[in-house]
């Protein structure tokens, strides 16, 4: 089954219990229609750009990562509402979300949850004992996502987002100027594998959680 879907739609039924049908109907279709189905992206991701856009203010480090590790994507009625793209760190122990974005119009009706979730779902089993993520000092909004889903405070890399790292000058978020970065990480439950769902989100991607996509820890994430 797919992250988000089965939530709604059992949360859908109880809510109607045993109403009326044509309620129940409407309830069950809402559900249906604004819960994200989620699946690994095999496309090109040079039509994803201007979703990594929206989470990386740096045209020249998106340069360098777009190609690397793998994309879920959330798809509404077939169309690509978000996106989380996720890479090994070196450490084979830790997988890292590098960048990840909903569409404006779709923002804060659960879709990046469910992005999160299922990434999760799709390392349980593997020897990933955390998430990474890397977001600014300044986002407010970023912070209490990451933490509203688990995610703790793990360092803070000063002036991290400057000239010379490629991030345009006096960028301010929410009155806050954006200078530092803040690395978060999220323990993941030591559960055993569950075969099901990797293999339909892995598809034909067996080698997930090799070292070769290795790439430091720099960019918005
Ligand atoms: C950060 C981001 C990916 C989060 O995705 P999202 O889909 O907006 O997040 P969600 O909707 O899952 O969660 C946001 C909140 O909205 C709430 N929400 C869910 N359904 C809702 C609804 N129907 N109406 C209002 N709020 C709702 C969620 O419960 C959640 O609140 P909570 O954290 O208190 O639980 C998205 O806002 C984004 O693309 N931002 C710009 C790019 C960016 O900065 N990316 C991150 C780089 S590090």
């Amino acid at each position: 089954m797919l992250a988000g879907q089965p939530e709604a739609v059992r949360s859908a039924m109880e809510k109607t219990g045993g109403g009326n049908g044509r309620r129940r109907l409407a309830l069950l279709k809402r559900a249906m229609t604004t819960t994200p189905r989620i699946q690994q992206y095999q496309g090109d991701r040079r039509e994803l750009r201007p979703l990594f856009e929206l989470a990386e203010d740096s045209a020249s480090q998106l340069d360098a990562y777009l190609h690397l590790g793998h994309v879920l994507v959330a798809l509404l009625d077939d169309r690509i509402v978000g996106h989380l793209q996720f890479v090994p760190t070196g450490h084979p122990q830790t997988v890292e979300i590098k960048n990840m974005a909903v569409l404006k119009p779709h923002q804060g009706h659960g879709i990046g949850r469910a992005l999160i979730e299922s990434l999760v779902e799709l390392l349980a089993g593997a020897p990933v004992t955390a998430l990474l993520v890397a977001t600014a000092a300044a986002d407010i909004d970023n912070l209490r996502f990451y933490q509203r889903r688990g995610f703790r405070f793990r360092s803070v890399e000063r002036d991290a987002f400057t000239a010379a790292t490629g991030y345009p000058g006096c960028v301010v978020i929410d009155g806050i100027e954006l200078r530092d970065r803040v690395w978060l990480d999220l323990a993941l439950p030591a559960t055993g594998p569950r075969v099901e769902n990797r293999d339909l989100l892995l598809a034909s991607r067996p080698g997930l959680f090799e070292a070769e996509h290795c790439l430091p820890h720099t960019g918005l994430g």
